[in-house]
């Protein structure tokens, strides 16, 4: 077994996922088709019952469409469904922890696996707004601990937040990224520890704003989906919202923060957030957007971006609408 301090990640190691819900099988499954061996924790008898036939229709469904290098049965072969904690994480160097979202359940949980996974093991948790400094503050064991929050099912969303807290050790972090990039995710490491993280906090941001405007009648719910989904969301899975507002405006995102801030700031206004985009955060946001794409790049990348749309809206006609 390879321990964190070492360059990276190995090629095969031994994961544990704690948890059988949607998202300890979603991580099973993608750790299995990384080549790892997968010890899967569940302790409610009932749902351990359920979890071979769920990731055997799972992985039926992804092999359907092409997105396994191996037979679903090979995959699902490293997978091993265990009741004991112990079992589990007995000789496992990574775990990956997907238990209910409570604050005490992952405190007791982290202390358990403190005391009973290998030493140089990993211990990250899957919590989708519970920092690690918040379940981890006071174990031994604290400089292997982070969360890994993941999209939801994560063998279909790449994207990982990588959340350590200030005492998760430099080689714990850096394991764990090469393991997650290893296993086809594109972990993100979030700098600092702020509860829902980076994912949670935009999406609830649209949330929050889908929310009022429903209360104050102003669309119906079906529609804010179909805004999302047919508007906003649809750009964004060519290009993220900073790109958005830098291609949609001659000048690029500085020029649209002068034309735009003041709107947004009174919408914001309006719902009680004082954070205008103040010279010199526009000025920190613009240097960053013009060294990913100098401005005498943008025609050529406002092209690219109208390709990939062209792309998507083909695929969309011909599957989707089928
Ligand atoms: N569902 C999502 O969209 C999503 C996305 C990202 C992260 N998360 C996070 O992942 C974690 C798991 O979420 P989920 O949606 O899979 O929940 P879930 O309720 O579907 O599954 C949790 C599983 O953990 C089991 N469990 C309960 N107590 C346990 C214990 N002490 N030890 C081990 N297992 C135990 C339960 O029996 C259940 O099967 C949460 O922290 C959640 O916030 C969820």
């Amino acid at each position: 077994m390879t321990a964190p301090d070492s360059d990276s990640a190995p090629q095969r190691t031994s994961v544990a996922v704690i948890g059988g819900g949607s998202i300890g099988v979603a991580f099973a499954i993608v750790f299995a088709r990384a080549g790892h061996a997968v010890r899967l924790n569940e302790p409610d008898a009932a749902r351990r019952q359920s979890i071979a036939q769920i990731l055997q229709a799972r992985l039926d469904d992804l092999s359907g469409y092409g997105l396994l290098d191996e037979p679903a049965g090979a995959i699902l072969s490293r997978i091993a469904i265990v009741a004991s904690l112990s079992d589990a994480v007995a000789d496992a160097a990574y775990v990956q922890e997907c238990a209910p979202e409570q604050l005490a359940l992952k405190q007791t949980l982290f202390a358990e696996l403190d005391r009973l996974a290998p030493a140089g093991a990993v211990l990250a948790s899957a919590s989708s707004a519970i920092t690690a400094s918040a379940f981890a503050a006071d174990l031994p064991g604290r400089a292997r601990m982070l969360v890994v929050h993941p999209g939801n099912p994560p063998f279909l969303i790449p994207v990982a937040e990588v959340v350590p807290a200030p005492f998760t050790s430099e080689a714990a972090i850096a394991f764990t990224q090469d393991l997650l990039t290893g296993a086809g995710l594109t972990p993100v490491l979030v700098r600092k520890e702020v509860e829902g993280f980076v994912f949670n906090r935009l999406q609830g941001a649209l949330l929050r704003e889908a929310y009022c405007l429903v209360r104050d009648g102003v669309v119906s719910v079906e529609d804010v989906d179909r805004i999302v989904r047919d508007g906003l969301g649809l750009r964004w899975s060519v290009i993220g919202p900073f790109e958005t507002v830098d291609l949609n405006t001659q000048g690029g995102i500085a020029s649209h923060a002068q034309k735009m801030g003041p709107a947004y700031q009174r919408m914001g206004a309006e719902r009680g957030q004082n954070d205008p985009w103040t010279p010199d955060l526009v000025e920190k946001v613009a240097a960053q957007r013009r060294t990913l794409l100098p401005l005498d790049r943008w025609a050529e990348r406002v092209a690219w971006r109208d390709r990939r749309l062209m792309s998507l809206v083909r695929h969309r006609k011909t599957e989707l609408e089928a």
